[in-house]
Order: structure tokens, then C-alpha cells, then sequence
């Protein structure tokens, strides 16, 4: 932990890469593992173009659900924990494949959103992106000024990432002399290519997460633990 420490606290360009596991203490559920949502809910029915052009009501009412009970929820410790570090940073950028928000509701600031937004909507006749924070939405689908329907403003699987904010991440990762992984299987891509990527780069890579990852035996210092407690301790 303390070599871990001092590397963070040497390196002047820092990027981090968080998944679901980072707002799992504030009480939003994680996507794989014990309690996540795809062993509730098929991704094919809920998170793909093709089930939102089959039945856009039903992928409506799981987000709604979503948003809503992400409405209730607060940043935790770890969120904080690296807000905290950005501000002692020259260069730093936050990746997260979260869409819940909870990473500017800490503070952070210079954040990619490779997966999107769950407070955005997007038409998908006119194409035009605005936020969104009513709970639960008044009518479902909700309705774009121009008659067409929204969708969520997130990234579903079989879509390419928003690309500048994917060719940010890259830049980003190749210069960085640390990459923070917290919290995410590491097992969706690109994003998790960002790992690999960092490493050839020559960077120290740092992993907080419960379990074990495909990456974690290859990297620099891989610590297990819940997010909340181990980032306060790596960034005091
Ligand atoms: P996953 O649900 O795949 O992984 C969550 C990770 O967090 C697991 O490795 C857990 O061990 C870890 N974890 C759980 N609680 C934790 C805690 N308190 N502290 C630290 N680690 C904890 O979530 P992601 O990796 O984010 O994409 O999933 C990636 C993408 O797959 C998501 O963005 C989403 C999903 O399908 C789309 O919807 C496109």
C-alpha cells in the first residue's frame, strides 16, 4: 500500500478507470457477480438497439427504474477519494464506464463518460442530446420537441463508444505515468483495453477491486477490498 501511495502521489499525470464497483457502497448495483443486474435481466432484452426498437416502453421503464433509484442515492468515499486527487494533479482525466453521475456529483471534474449518461436523453429522429433529471418521467418513451421518441443518452452493447471521448481516454492512458483501475471486471471492451494499453505504455498500473481480475496477477499492485476503504487509504 505505501509504494502504491507514493507512486500516486509522484506522478503528475494520472488517469483512472472505474466501473460499477466504485458506486456499489452507495447502494447501485453492480452488472456482474453477486446481486448484479445481468443476472437479473438479459442484456439482449434491455441494453441493445435492437430490444429499444422492439419494445422502446419496456428498455424505458428498466432505465426510469434505474434513474429513479439512482435519484436516492449519494456519492461514497471512494467517489470523493478521487475527486480529492484530481485537484492535486497537473494532468489528470477519470474514465469511468458508470452512466449514474456520481463522480461529478463528488466533484470530479475533467471526467469520460465512455458508456454515456443515464441524465442525458438523446432523439432519435432529430438526434438532439439534452439532460434530463425528472424521476420517474412523466410519459414513456418520452418525447423529443420535434415528435421523435428519446432514448437514453447511454451506450448499448453492439455500439461503438462516442468517439472524441474514446480518443481522450487513449491519449490520455498513453501518457499517463500511473492508471488507478477500480472497480470494474475489466472485462468489457474497449474499456478495458485501457489496462493493456497503459501497461505497455510503461505506466503503473494499480487495481482496487473484491475480487480477482483477468488483470490483476499481471499488474503493478492489485489490492482487494472494497473501493471506499482502500482509495481513502491510497489518497490521504
Ligand atoms: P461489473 O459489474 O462487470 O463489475 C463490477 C466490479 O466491481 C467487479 O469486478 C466486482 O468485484 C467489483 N466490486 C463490487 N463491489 C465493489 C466495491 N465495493 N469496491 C470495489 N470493487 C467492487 O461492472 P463494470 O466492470 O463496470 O456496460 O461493467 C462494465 C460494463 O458492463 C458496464 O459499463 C455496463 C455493463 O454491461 C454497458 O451497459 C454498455
Amino acid at each position: 500500500m505505501k509504494q502504491a501511495r507514493e507512486w500516486l502521489e509522484c506522478a503528475s499525470a494520472v488517469v483512472v478507470l472505474t466501473g460499477a464497483g466504485i458506486s456499489a457502497e452507495s447502494g447501485v448495483p453492480t452488472f456482474r457477480g453477486q446481486g448484479g443486474l445481468w443476472k437479473q435481466f438479459r442484456a439482449e432484452d434491455l441494453a441493445t438497439p435492437e430490444a429499444f426498437g422492439r419494445n422502446p416502453r419496456l428498455v424505458w421503464e428498466w432505465y426510469d427504474s434505474r434513474r429513479t433509484a439512482l435519484a436516492a442515492v449519494e456519492p461514497n468515499a471512494g467517489h470523493r477519494a478521487l475527486a480529492r486527487l484530481e485537484t492535486r494533479k497537473a494532468r489528470f482525466t477519470l474514465v469511468t464506464q458508470n452512466v449514474d453521475g456520481l463522480h461529478e456529483r463528488a466533484g470530479s471534474r475533467n471526467v469520460l463518460k465512455l458508456h454515456g449518461d443515464i441524465w442525458t436523453v438523446r432523439c432519435v429522429k432529430c438526434g438532439r442530446e439534452r439532460r434530463e433529471e425528472r424521476t420517474p418521467l412523466p410519459e414513456l418513451p418520452p418525447r423529443c420537441d420535434c415528435g421523435g421518441m428519446l432514448r437514453p443518452g447511454v451506450v448499448w452493447f453492439g455500439e461503438p463508444l462516442p468517439g472524441d471521448v474514446w480518443e481522450r481516454a487513449e491519449e490520455a492512458t498513453r501518457e499517463a505515468e500511473v492508471l488507478l483501475v477500480v472497480g470494474t471486471s475489466a472485462t468489457v471492451y474497449p474499456a478495458a483495453g485501457l489496462v493493456p494499453m497503459a501497461m505497455n505504455a510503461g505506466a503503473r498500473v494499480i487495481e482496487c477491486n473484491m475480487e480477482e481480475t483477468p488483470f490483476s496477477s499481471g499488474l503493478d499492485r492489485s489490492f482487494r477490498g472494497r473501493a471506499g476503504e482502500l482509495l481513502p487509504q491510497l489518497i490521504v
